[in-house]
């Protein structure tokens, strides 16, 4: 609903107005606001029409209230009047960071933007679309910007399109988004992210300092190796699972990105997140529509468990593909065996898939390449044939072998890379991302394809196409992307080299969505290296990620738990391998938090390990509709205890679970005091019994009736010691 204001400015703002010399009249101001469930989100088109953020927070009782908050500061003058610009452009009035910059045909470098007109409309039930034109009164430049609003998940998303009808290219130095402004906090908390190989999600927090932030990447492919782009601003204090106002957000974009934190001269954050421009001032023919990815955000006052579990549901309705679905459990050969392999062993091994208990048996690297077979990761990629020598009856056999033991078949593919020893490094040279007069420089002794090239778009499609047509029933790929880009040039894109980073993720989603046309629902796992990739517009197309190459349960633990605050666990694949120094159970314990899957050699199994294995994959088939499509409640940090707790509860509260690892081994480490569960119903007597009991193994919990209540407000203790290192539990309403 749009409601008009009637303000007269104050005197403190006419004086501003004589100091910087900008004249004005006393017009209507115009309120545009956009509200979820608990936020709103409060625009003002100005009497010079600037569009201004007034406020972004907790939605207040009285709709005419939202033009009393301003009267509330003395923060100080804003010297421009647009401190605050939802979309904040440069070269005029601007004197902080600009959300968008442009260079005009002319070479002129300024840019202002007004307010024309909006429009709300609804998308579908419970989400709404504002859009908001924006023009340049000099040059014929238009930014529209586009915010979503989920309204019962307190998501936004936020994207611009901008277009021009100059003489000539202009040149888009900055193209940012989204530009936030929060005002009426004390204080920032930044909770960002780093990492590495085998070291992802690293969290860090710091209260941000006056002066410019950057989280950003400057990779390529394989871009969040060092840095994802999801994040956490808690507002005044820290955040706590249940407690404090925290600002969840990341862009939808799987290359080069960049989110400035700006804290301004009056203490206010602005942020503003986009593709990364270094490198990549973007030229824009007449007349095109350049469109932005999108920002999403959430914002809750209850905690950081409250946000993530509304992004969940977001994420589950709205952005990952089937994600009201349901996911395969599996047996992975990568690590039993990783390149080497032929037809007789994975034939024992798809055998082993069905004695586990698993829906699949997945392939991974290795089953391609003649003339340079890929017999490690120094030859192949690019090949996709099959290695006669070690599969000499094709896939086909083993989809047949699979389907004989009634298990589906998976494969990995890495499409968009190529090594210099394959027959497509010397036939396409010009497919590859390099610079012409510079040395080649490799990441795992590979190069980049150029997606911005057509042609290879063609290519990576028919890579898949190929697949799925000659083994129509083939269920599941991994589609891996292990290099960085260096010497970024493209030989398609000529003199438009700045265009490249962009185009190459642009070229990708093209090829993703062309596979995604024709096959609508085939699972695929987004690897990277790891978690080299992962973020929402990738998920459109892939229905689970794999997080890390470090599959250490211990490690796990934590790695698990902080991306469990942006994904929910249907799409965190998590395996059992032989990383680590946990017994079997603890591995498995670890890996049922998220999508199962194994990667080991059954064979080597134990009578006892075998059987708890088996147990455990049917309780995870009895219990993973609640962990994939239930409420997640972090019970206690591992960053802080010495045993971590997770529990899923489902939609209807009548079932859950609670996993419980140890995490420390000093003396007497464990789950000292009871661990209050979280999600229950009061006034329900739930049965609490513990499952993934080893064989042989006295339970570390009796089971037990205990009212919801009494879980909630007492706790249980789930009896975590050195002797019982993990401990699962079932609850049941009674
Ligand atoms: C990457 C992946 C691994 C595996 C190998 C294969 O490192 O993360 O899971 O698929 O490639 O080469």
């Amino acid at each position: 609903m749009k409601k008009q204001f009637i303000t007269l400015k104050s005197s403190f703002t006419v004086a501003l107005f004589v100091l910087t010399g900008y004249s004005s009249t006393i017009t209507a101001q115009q309120i545009i606001s956009v509200k979820t469930k608990s936020n709103a989100l409060i625009l003002q088109v100005t009497s010079g029409k600037e569009v201004n953020t007034i406020y972004l927070g907790e939605k207040l009782a009285n709709d005419f209230e939202y033009e009393k908050i301003q009267g509330q500061f003395r923060q100080g003058t804003d010297y421009s009047g647009i401190y605050n610009a939802a979309y904040t452009p440069s070269g005029s009035k601007n004197l902080l960071e600009p959300a968008i910059s442009v260079t005009h045909s002319d070479g002129n470098t300024s840019l202002d933007l007004l307010y024309v007109a909006h429009k709300t409309t609804t998308v579908s039930a419970g989400i709404s679309q504002t859009e908001i034109t924006l023009k340049d009164p000099v040059y014929p430049v238009e930014v529209h910007m586009f915010i979503q609003a989920f309204y019962d998940t307190d998501v936004i998303e936020q994207w611009t399109t901008i277009q021009h009808s100059e003489k000539a290219n202009i040149t888009l130095n900055k193209y940012a988004s989204a530009n936030l402004y929060l005002k009426g906090y004390s204080n920032f908390w930044l909770n960002q992210y780093h990492g590495e190989w085998a070291r992802e999600m690293q969290p860090e927090e710091t209260k941000l300092t006056h002066g410019i932030k950057v989280l950003d990447t400057k990779l390529g492919s394989r871009a969040n190796l060092f840095q994802p782009s999801v994040f956490m601003v808690s507002l005044d204090k820290p955040a706590t699972e249940d407690e404090g106002k925290v600002l969840f957000a990341g862009l939808e974009w799987s290359g080069n990105f960049r989110t400035d934190l700006e804290l301004d001269p009056l203490n206010n954050l602005r942020i503003i997140s986009g593709i990364n421009n270094a490198a990549a001032a973007y030229s824009l023919p007449k007349n095109e529509v350049f469109t932005t990815p999108k920002f999403w955000y959430t914002l809750s006052s209850k905690g950081k468990g409250y946000a993530s579990r509304n992004l969940h549901d977001w994420s589950r309705n709205y952005k990952i593909l089937d994600g009201k679905g349901s996911r395969m459990t599996l047996l992975n050969n990568w690590e039993a065996t990783y390149f080497n392999f032929d037809e007789d062993k994975l034939k024992v091994l798809i055998a082993d898939s069905k004695k586990l208990g698993v829906d699949m048996f997945l392939l991974d690297d290795g089953w391609f390449g003649n003339n340079y077979p890929r017999n490690n990761d120094n030859a192949g990629l690019g090949d996709w044939e099959v290695n006669k020598k070690k599969l000499p009856n094709g896939i086909g056999t083993l989809v047949k072998t699979a389907k004989d033991n009634q298990v589906k078949f998976g494969i990995w593919i890495e499409p968009e890379m190529v090594n210099p020893a394959s027959d497509l490094y010397k036939k396409h040279p010009e497919w590859v991302i390099k610079q012409p007069a510079r040395a080649e420089h490799y990441f795992r002794n590979q190069l980049v394809l150029d997606l911005s090239n057509p042609k290879v778009q063609d290519f990576v499609y028919g890579i898949v196409d190929n697949l799925f047509t000659e083994n129509p029933e083939l269920a599941y790929i991994k589609w891996d992307c292990n290099a960085v880009i260096y010497n970024a040039y493209s030989s398609n894109l000529k003199d438009k080299q700045n265009n490249f980073y962009t185009d190459y993720v642009n070229g990708l989603y093209k090829v993703l969505e062309r596979i995604r046309v024709k096959y609508p629902k085939v699972p695929m796992m987004l690897c990277s290296g790891g978690g080299g990739r992962v973020d929402y517009a990738a998920l459109k197309y892939f229905t689970d990620f794999w997080p890390s190459d470090n599959t250490d349960p211990l490690e796990r633990v934590y790695i698990q738990w902080e991306y469990s605050y942006f994904y929910p666990a249907l799409t965190i694949a998590a395996h059992v391998t032989d990383w680590g120094k946990q017994p079997i159970k603890y591995r498995t314990d670890v890996a049922m938090m998220g999508r199962l899957g194994f990667d080991i050699v059954v064979k080597d199994l134990n009578e006892n390990d075998l059987a708890f294995t088996q147990q455990a994959i049917k309780n995870y088939n009895v219990l993973s509709n609640t962990i994939w499509q239930g409420d997640q409640y972090r019970l206690q940090s591992p960053w802080d205890n010495d045993a971590a707790s997770v529990m899923f509860v489902n939609k209807n509260g009548n079932e859950a679970v609670v996993f419980n690892y140890s995490v420390n081994s000093r003396y007497e480490a464990g789950t000292h005091l009871p661990i209050k569960l979280k999600g229950l119903q009061s006034d329900l007597n739930y049965k609490v019994e513990e499952i993934n009991v080893y064989p042989g193994k006295k339970a570390a919990v009796q089971t037990a009736v205990y009212s919801g209540d009494f879980l909630m407000e007492i706790g249980i203790n789930p009896n975590v010691t050195a002797s019982n290192s993990s401990v699962v539990l079932k609850i049941t309403k009674s």
